[in-house]
């Protein structure tokens, strides 16, 4: 409770923030048939995560609230035995802390999802009734269409059992849709006309779609004209999510409120391309069921992110008690490490908070006109912590072993471009552990701040092997997976380090250790 609270912020204009969740195999929209056929392996108990939602295995899907409860639904393969047997893992809270795993929700067992039950999302409609809408895998060549269930059982609140009704599937592919890449169906909403609309994630050659769906009943659907929206040289769209978000108040808007004047819509993809989520800022013209970005958005792989670091197919749902868009997204182990390092890491799930201020910018370093938001990570692997500048790198060292030879720096730089200061922010897991053959990557994203106060914050949750900051009030956010093998116990340490010319002052230092909750 305590932490859901604390966190802050991701985006400027709306409540959001970011949860991570951890799966211990690798997740992807893919049929691999010989990995169906082995065992998943255990998530490695030592990179458990204490208070990010883990499950045991595997990856995930959409979440809600029903009376009483937040559900979280996950792709989850129980044995891996079976060909085909992807299910929907089910997992209930009543504080988004602490969870308690029911049986799985959906599974395979229909001519209409024999091969999976892929991603999807629920929606609660009127008279309080929750159904789901997700993909189901009808073939060995991927072939896919979009599924409902609906409770067996609505005075249930953990909601246990769910029914695939025999008039599924409710949507197949048309002639004009590649039936290979159609998936992932959004929660729907509720438009002016009376009609239910979804969107439903695909490509057509290597031009990334999001094609529109509406429905009277919710039974029969049709494709509109056009897409909602698509765009050029993106690749493969997956998880589309669309809401609206307030331009006046703080709080999260249901997916179908509609006021013209006071809001705008987030249209976020993950693009399979890269595996990171991208998003835009921009209008819906309901009557048109068409979306145009704002002018100053980038629409594509040099456009926003919710997260710099490993985050991926996140999903949004509004939470109605709390009136909040609360969102998750799947954080992928990149763990190679063998059962050689099977240590405890108890007492090192940190929340630190850091306001640093300096007073003078002179000493900032030339920032190059010819950077953007894509070369960051560049820059970050170019200029380290450990490349002395002007001013910065400055920020904490985590998950520091005593001799430093591991350690997880997440720091800000700060640059002078013509007219302002440029604030680029590094999550570097590169020196995060001496294991050989981990993914190490320097993870790091722009932040768009004002320097008018010289102040800058940083909000880091260091979880096992999670390490999420917030930069300059979660205006940019870095998700990195880590996994040290000496800054373990209570040879993990916390540093404050400054490696530029200008001085750095620590204003404020709030450091909280987290309690471990229930999960699953
Ligand atoms: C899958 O694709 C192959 C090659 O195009 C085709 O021969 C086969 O009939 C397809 N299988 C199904 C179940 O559609
Ligand atoms: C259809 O989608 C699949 C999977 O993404 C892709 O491999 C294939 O090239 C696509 N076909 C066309 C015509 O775009
Ligand atoms: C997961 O981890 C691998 C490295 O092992 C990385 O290359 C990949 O892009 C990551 N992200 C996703 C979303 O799959
Ligand atoms: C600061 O720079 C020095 C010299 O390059 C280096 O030895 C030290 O490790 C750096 N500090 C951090 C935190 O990277």
């Amino acid at each position: 409770m305590e932490l859901a609270k604390k966190l802050p912020w991701a985006l400027p204009v709306f409540l959001l923030f970011c949860f991570a969740i951890d799966y211990g195999v690798e997740a992807s929209h893919k049929l691999y048939t010989s990995l169906q056929s082995l065992s998943a392996v255990n998530v490695n108990q030592i990179h458990r995560t204490g208070f990010h939602f883990q499950s045991e295995k595997n990856w995930i899907n959409g979440p809600m609230y029903y009376n009483g409860f937040y559900h979280l639904f996950y792709q989850y393969n129980p044995n891996g035995a079976v060909w085909g047997n992807i299910v929907w893992a089910h997992s209930i809270s009543k504080d988004l802390i602490n969870w308690k795993k029911l049986e799985p929700a959906i599974f395979p067992s229909k001519k209409f999802d024999k091969y999976g039950c892929w991603s999807g999302s629920a929606t609660v409609l009127p008279g309080n009734k929750p159904i789901i809408l997700y993909t189901g895998v009808v073939d060995e060549n991927m072939t896919e269409v979009q599924n409902y269930a609906v409770p067996a059982d609505y005075s249930d609140p953990y909601l246990r059992k769910w029914i695939k009704p025999d008039n599924n599937p409710l949507i197949v592919a048309d002639l004009s849709v590649n039936s290979t890449a159609f998936r992932d169906p959004t929660t729907a909403w509720l438009g002016r006309d009376g009609n239910w609309k979804i969107l439903v994630g695909s490509r057509r050659k290597h031009r990334g779609i999001a094609y529109l769906y509406t429905s009277r009943d919710f039974k029969i659907w049709v494709k509109t004209k056009h897409p909602l929206h698509s765009s050029a040289k993106t690749g493969n769209w997956e998880c589309p999510d669309f809401f609206p978000v307030s331009l006046h108040g703080t709080n999260g808007l249901d997916a179908s409120v509609m006021e013209e004047n006071n809001i705008k819509h987030v249209l976020k993809v993950s693009l399979d391309r890269t595996r990171y989520d991208y998003y835009t800022l921009g209008t819906y013209y309901p009557e048109k069921d068409r979306y145009i970005p704002d002018k100053n958005m980038v629409d594509g792989l040099r456009g926003l992110r919710y997260d710099h670091g490993n985050f991926y197919a996140s999903k949004s749902f509004f939470d109605p008690i709390k009136k909040r868009r609360i969102l998750w997204a799947w954080s992928n182990e990149s763990d190679t490490v063998g059962e050689d390092v099977e240590k405890g890491w108890a007492g090192i799930q940190a929340d630190v908070e850091v306001t640093f201020s300096f007073h003078f910018l002179d000493k900032a370093e030339k920032y190059d006109s010819s950077w953007d938001e894509y070369d960051a990570q560049k820059l970050c692997s170019q200029k380290g912590s450990t490349v002395q500048g002007g001013v910065g790198p400055f920020g904490i060292l985590t998950l520091a072993s005593e001799d430093l030879k591991e350690y997880t720096p997440v720091f800000f730089r700060i640059f002078k471009a013509k007219f302002k200061h440029v604030v680029l922010m590094c999550s570097d897991a590169s020196s995060s552990s001496l294991s050989e053959g981990l993914y190490k990557p320097s993870f790091a994203g722009f932040v768009d701040v004002d320097l008018t106060d010289k102040k800058l914050s940083l909000r880091t949750l260091i979880d096992h092997s999670v390490v999420e900051s917030f930069g300059g009030g979660g205006k940019t956010c870095i998700t990195s997976r880590v996994y040290p093998t000496l800054a373990m116990y209570e040879n993990a340490h916390l540093h404050a380090f400054n490696n530029g010319t200008e001085t750095i002052i620590i204003e404020k230092l709030d450091a909280w250790s987290i309690n471990s909750p229930r999960i699953n």
